[in-house]
């Protein structure tokens, strides 16, 4: 949500910046801007809407002399998406520059006591109110850096900054609290990123700034401090990624690539984990052990899509290892009295690792002593600092706003943990535990047969693209199913769909139906629920909704009650959830882009939610 980077070296800065924003594009395009220093004055460039529109903006201007600059990509919070409110800000005689991801929450207090000094502001942001009152505090202090340390003191919320002066001309600023910043290491020249996509091929040295760091950067050097001004000594990491991570690799989109690729990041997943079915499980960095000494309960906090996730793993926990599971949406889980307590196992799965609902929630439960289980996709996440046992997600990085592949991974991931659960209490008996690890290891050929038939299923979605409301309906874990396969489309396509437990439609959501509506259901032939199912589908069909099935069922009768039906792989009912939504996701993609909607940048939404 917002996305930052910086520059200071001997090269020009204005294509260094423009790139990194490129990268960082899924975290928001509310605006973008960029300011840059030549030496003796800062020029910030600034327009609304895409980043495509502020290259217009640079098109017709030469920037060779600029060697160091800041760029932000926007995702509003406070105020609109204007020109106005984009970033970069400046401090009223514009001795200060800076970019923001964050919230300040204590901004109106500043703006008014800052008003009162005969500060101006020409925005609705938060981040003006900062810029100002560094400013205000650079005044009475020595150096930027000075001024900057006492600014932070004042400055409640969450804040990644990068700032420049044009009285310090020689150096970036950089401040991380509550929002990732790291720092890239060139030869003779420095970066800054808010996610190491801005940075990637570039630099593969780079320092993870902490919460409280500030630091000092210049083209040949990286002086880090905490807010009370002593100096730290940060650790050189070796970015893990290669910049082929963040190519599109010829595909449309980066949400169809990263569809496309679910088979081999599954491979991926189960590498050294499960290598047979007469082998363990091993889950390197979970303490199972630990957990089952102490576990009565489990608790799993997520949003989104990771929440649908929690679905399915409560299902599949409790299946397999017989430990009540409960899940809650972070957001509500963080305004609430629990119960949590030492005896809760609470499990945060957060693809970015940087949600602030899901981070907020899990540093409350580590503050009851509860053990944290952080599922994430990326190791080097804030979440990660909070947990005891880690289970990595493997599944690359995600570019596409919509959750596809890392979905898929968190649910083999939490399948092998439940399973893992399973093997040490001795809930599942031999041979079903061998039947399950062997339908693991046969899931990524399965994705393989699913995504090699999506020719058939775009056919299905060019037919239905132009309906305005989908139902999704399913049973057991795979109410999940629903869920996940509603927000898909209703995120990127922006037609109205929702996901339900079959079983209620009739208490409700039937009024809705008509031949305008596509009822999209998932049935799994092993299922003991398979004929109620069905029945939900006759009261749908009743009512003349069109009727799409995902089915890996050979029932002759499912050609006469479904007007498509959407075949899967046979695989048990407890591990149908990751072959169901491959379908879910690909009729998602092809609906949307038969509208022509912005698909990897959907309106309104950001990759990664920094804010609660
Ligand atoms: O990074 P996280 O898994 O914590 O993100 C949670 C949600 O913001 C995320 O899943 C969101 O719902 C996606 N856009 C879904 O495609």
């Amino acid at each position: 949500m917002c996305g930052i980077v910086g520059y200071i070296g001997s090269n020009t800065a204005v294509s260094v910046l423009i790139d990194g924003l490129k990268n960082l594009e899924y975290r928001g395009y509310d605006s973008a801007g960029i300011a840059m220093n030549n030496d003796s004055k800062i020029n910030v460039y600034r327009a609304e809407g895409k980043l495509s529109n502020l290259c217009n903006v640079l098109s017709s201007s030469s920037f060779d002399e600029y060697t160091k600059g800041i760029g932000h990509i926007r995702w509003a919070t406070h105020g609109a998406a204007t020109l106005d409110n984009a970033h970069p800000h400046k401090s009223n005689d514009g001795s200060v520059v800076l970019v923001h991801n964050g919230i300040i929450e204590n901004f109106k207090e500043l703006k008014s006591e800052l008003t009162e000094k005969g500060y101006n502001f020409f925005s609705q942001t938060d981040t003006e109110a900062a810029a100002n009152y560094i400013d205000y505090c650079y005044k009475s202090s020595v150096s930027l850096e000075e001024g900057v340390i006492k600014a932070v003191n004042g400055l409640k919320g969450a804040f990644a900054f990068c700032i420049m002066s044009e009285n310090e001309p020689d150096k970036i600023i950089a401040v991380r609290k509550n929002a990732p910043l790291i720092v890239g290491l060139g030869e003779n020249e420095n970066f800054i990123a808010s996610d190491i996509p801005a940075i990637i091929g570039k630099v593969s040295k780079i320092i993870y700034l902490d919460d409280g760091d500030i630091a000092t950067v210049t083209k040949d050097n990286i002086k880090v401090k905490d807010f009370a001004g002593n100096v730290v000594n940060k650790k050189v990491e070796t970015i893990a990624f290669e910049a082929e991570a963040i190519s599109k690799r010829g595909y449309k989109h980066f949400m169809l690539k990263e569809i496309s690729e679910q088979s081999d990041i599954i491979r991926n997943t189960l590498a050294e984990r499960l290598t047979g079915t007469n082998l363990p499980i091993n889950l390197a960095g979970v303490k199972v052990e630990e957990i089952l000494s102490k576990t009565k309960r489990i608790e799993i906090i997520a949003c989104g899509t990771s929440l649908h996730a929690a679905m399915v793993a409560k299902n599949i926990i409790e299946a397999f290892a017989g430990i009540p599971v409960s899940i809650e949406a972070a957001s509500e889980y963080i305004y609430r009295k629990n119960i949590t307590d030492a005896e809760t196992l609470v499990i945060g799965i957060s693809q970015s690792g940087e949600t602030a609902d899901t981070i907020t929630a899990i540093k409350q439960a580590k503050d009851k002593n509860s053990h944290i289980m952080v599922v994430t996709n990326r190791e080097d996440s804030s979440i990660v600092r909070y947990a005891d046992s880690l289970l990595p997600l493997r599944a690359g990085i995600e570019v596409s706003v919509a959750a596809t592949k890392s979905y898929t991974a968190q649910l083999v991931s939490l399948y092998l943990f439940a399973l893992k659960l399973a093997e040490a209490k001795k809930t599942v008996d031999n041979i079903d535990l061998r039947k399950f690890k062997q339908e693991l290891l046969e899931i990524p050929a399965k994705l393989e047969q699913i995504l090699s038939g999506s020719k058939s299923i775009k056919e299905i979605a060019d037919k239905y693209y132009k309906i305005k409301d989908f139902f999704y309906i399913a049973r057991g874990a795979n109410v999940a199913t629903a869920m996940e396969g509603a927000l898909k489309l209703k995120e990127i396509s922006y037609i109205n769909a929702n996901g339900y437990p079959a079983g209620e439609l009739k208490h409700g959501p039937i009024a809705l139906l008509d031949e305008n509506v596509v009822v999209m259901s998932v049935l799994m032939p092993n299922s003991s629920t398979y004929d109620k199912i069905i029945s939900n589908c006759e009261e749908a069909k009743a009512r003349k909704a069109k009727l799409i099935a995902v089915t890996s069922s050979n029932d002759e009768y499912l050609n006469v009650l479904f007007d498509e039906i959407i075949k899967i792989p046979e695989i048990s009912e407890e591990l149908s959830p990751i072959l169901a939504n491959i379908p879910l996701q690909l009729m998602a993609y092809y609906i949307s882009d038969n509208l022509g909607r912005e698909i990897d940048q959907p309106r309104n939404l950001a990759k990664s939610v920094t804010v609660e």
